[in-house]
C-alpha cells in the first residue's frame, strides 16, 4: 500500500500504469501526517530509551523507526506481552471454531492464557484459563473441548459454561463456603465479523465505536458468513512487529514478489487515515486479474456485496495488535499473530470463500492458498532476515520511506503504547467495569 508515486519501482519488474480506481471509502488518505499529540500515560511505560521513542513520534518524513531493543530484548517483549497482548482487546480466533453450545478452547493471550466456552444460549464466555481452587489450567492452552460443562482436570471442580461454580467436591456443607464467590474471572469478549476478541485486561476502550470506519469497510466482505476452506500455520524466527510493519508497505514487493507484482501493481492505492485502533489501505489489481492468484483468475464466486471497486482492489488493514485482514474480491485472507518471543512468532494463516463458491463442483481453494503460500515465505523470509541484522549490536533505526506512511501509522501506535499509552487503553469518555468473578 503506496502513496506517493515519485519512486520508480526496481527496474526488473515489468509494472503498468495504475488503474484510476476510486477509493474504496471517503476515509482520507494518510499523507500529510501530523505530529503526535502528546496524552497522559494510563499504564506504565515501557523500560526503552525514550530518546528513541522521541525520535519514532516525529512528523512523518522525519521520523526513525522504533529503537532496536523493541525487536530483540526480551524486557521489552515481557512488557507487550502484558500491556498490548493482555492489556488490551486481542483477536483469539474465529467464531465458526465455537459454533455450538459446549465447545470450549484455550487460547494464549499474553503471558497467559484465555479459556473460551459457548453456553446453551449461544452466548460466548471468556475466562482467565486458571481455576479457581489452586489455579490449575482448565484446558492446556491450544486444547479444546466439547462437553456440558468446564471440569478442572485436577481435582474434578466443575464449572457451569457461562462461568458459575457447578460443584466443588467434598465441600458441600462446609461451613462458609459459599459457591457464588468461586465462579470463574470472566473477561470481556466480543464477536466481531466472525472473528473473537477478548480484552484479557478487563479495562479497554469499547471495541465496536472504535472500529465503527474500520465496519464500514469490512461489513460488505460479510466476513461472518465466509467459509475457511484453507489454512496454514508459519513459525517465523522475526518478531511480531517486523511482521506486520512488512504487511504495511509494497515498497519491498518488486524485490521479493514478483508472483505479486504480475497481478497487482505494487505502487497503487492509498492508505487510510483511521482514529481507530488499525492501520491499512488498499491496492488495485491489474487489469484483466480478476484477484490475487498465480495468474490472476478465481475459481471462486465474487463477494455478493461489493462494488464496483471493492471487485477491483484489495484492501489491507491490521486490527492492533495482533490480526490482518486482507479483502479480496472472493475471499478474506487473515493472518492472526501469537508472539512467541522476542524473536519468534506463530502465525495462523486462513482463506475463506462464499459458501456458493464452496458448492461449485470440485472447488479447490488452492488458487489462494497457494498464491498467498508463495507470497507468504517470500515475506517471512525477509522478516527474518531483518530480525537477524537486528541482532547486530550496529543495527540503528533507520528512515522511512514516503511509500512506508502505513508503517508509520503502526510504529507511532506501538510508539504512543511504550510510553504509556497503548491503542485499546487511550482516553476513553468511559471505562468498563474491572474483570469480575462470576456470581
Ligand atoms: S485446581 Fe482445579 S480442582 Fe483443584
Ligand atoms: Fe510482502
Amino acid at each position: 500500500m503506496v502513496s506517493q508515486p515519485e519512486i520508480a519501482p526496481a527496474p526488473s519488474v515489468s509494472v503498468v500504469p495504475v488503474t484510476s480506481v476510486a477509493p474504496v471509502t471517503p476515509i482520507a488518505p494518510v499523507t500529510p501526517i501530523a505530529p503526535v499529540t502528546p496524552i497522559a500515560p494510563v499504564t506504565p511505560a515501557a523500560p526503552i530509551d525514550p530518546a528513541g521513542l522521541a525520535r519514532s513520534l516525529r512528523p512523518f518524513g522525519e521520523s526513525l523507526m522504533l529503537p532496536r531493543a523493541a525487536y530483540v530484548d526480551p524486557a521489552i517483549f515481557s512488557w507487550e506481552q502484558k500491556h498490548f497482548f493482555d492489556g488490551g482487546w486481542s483477536c483469539v480466533g474465529f467464531s465458526a471454531e465455537l459454533a455450538n453450545p459446549g465447545d470450549q478452547r484455550a487460547v494464549p493471550v499474553g503471558p497467559g492464557s484465555v479459556l473460551l466456552s459457548r453456553d446453551d444460549d449461544g452466548n460466548l464466555g471468556a475466562f482467565a484459563n486458571t481455576c479457581r481452587h489452586r489455579g490449575h489450567e482448565l484446558l492446556p492452552c491450544g486444547g479444546s473441548a466439547q462437553r456440558p460443562s468446564i471440569v478442572c482436570p485436577y481435582h474434578s471442580w466443575t464449572f457451569e459454561l457461562d462461568g458459575g461454580l457447578k460443584t466443588a467436591k467434598g465441600f458441600k456443607g462446609t461451613p462458609g463456603f459459599d459457591d457464588s464467590q468461586w465462579g470463574l474471572i470472566r473477561l470481556p469478549v466480543t464477536e466481531w465479523h466472525g472473528l473473537i476478541f477478548v480484552d484479557g485486561s478487563g479495562k479497554a476502550t469499547p471495541m465496536e465505536p472504535a472500529l465503527a470506519e474500520l465496519d464500514e469497510l469490512v461489513a460488505p466482505y460479510e466476513p461472518e458468513r465466509l467459509v475457511i476452506a484453507g489454512r496454514h500455520s508459519y513459525d517465523a524466527a522475526a518478531n511480531w512487529k517486523i511482521l506486520t510493519e512488512n504487511y504495511h508497505e509494497c515498497y519491498h514487493c518488486p524485490m521479493i514478489h514478483p508472483e505479486l507484482c504480475k497481478v497487482s501493481p505494487p505502487r497503487s492505492g492509498e492508505n487510510y487515515r483511521p482514529s481507530g485502533p488499525w492501520v491499512g489501505g488498499w491496492m488495485d489489481l491489474r487489469e484483466g486479474m480478476d484477484t490475487m492468484s498465480l495468474d490472476g483468475s478465481s475459481l471462486g464466486v465474487p463477494l455478493r456485496g461489493l462494488d464496483a471497486t471493492g471487485l477491483r482492489t484489495v484492501i489491507y488493514v491490521n486490527m492492533f495488535p495482533n490480526v490482518l485482514l486482507s479483502l479480496h474480491p472472493d475471499y478474506v485472507m487473515t493472518h492472526r499473530l501469537t508472539p512467541l518471543a522476542v524473536d519468534r512468532t506463530l502465525i495462523e494463516c486462513t482463506w475463506a470463500f462464499a459458501p456458493e463458491a464452496l458448492d461449485k463442483p470440485g472447488f479447490d481453494p488452492g488458487y489462494a492458498v497457494d498464491f498467498w503460500d508463495i507470497t507468504n515465505r517470500q515475506d517471512w523470509g525477509a522478516c527474518e532476515s531483518v530480525q537477524r541484522g537486528l541482532s547486530s549490536q550496529h543495527a540503528v533505526p533507520g528512515p522511512l520511506s514516503p511509500d512506508e506512511d502505513a508503517v508509520y501509522q503502526f510504529v507511532t501506535q506501538v510508539a504512543r503504547g511504550y510510553a504509556g499509552q497503548p491503542p485499546w487503553r487511550q482516553p476513553a469518555t468511559t471505562q468498563p467495569a474491572e474483570a469480575a468473578a462470576v456470581s
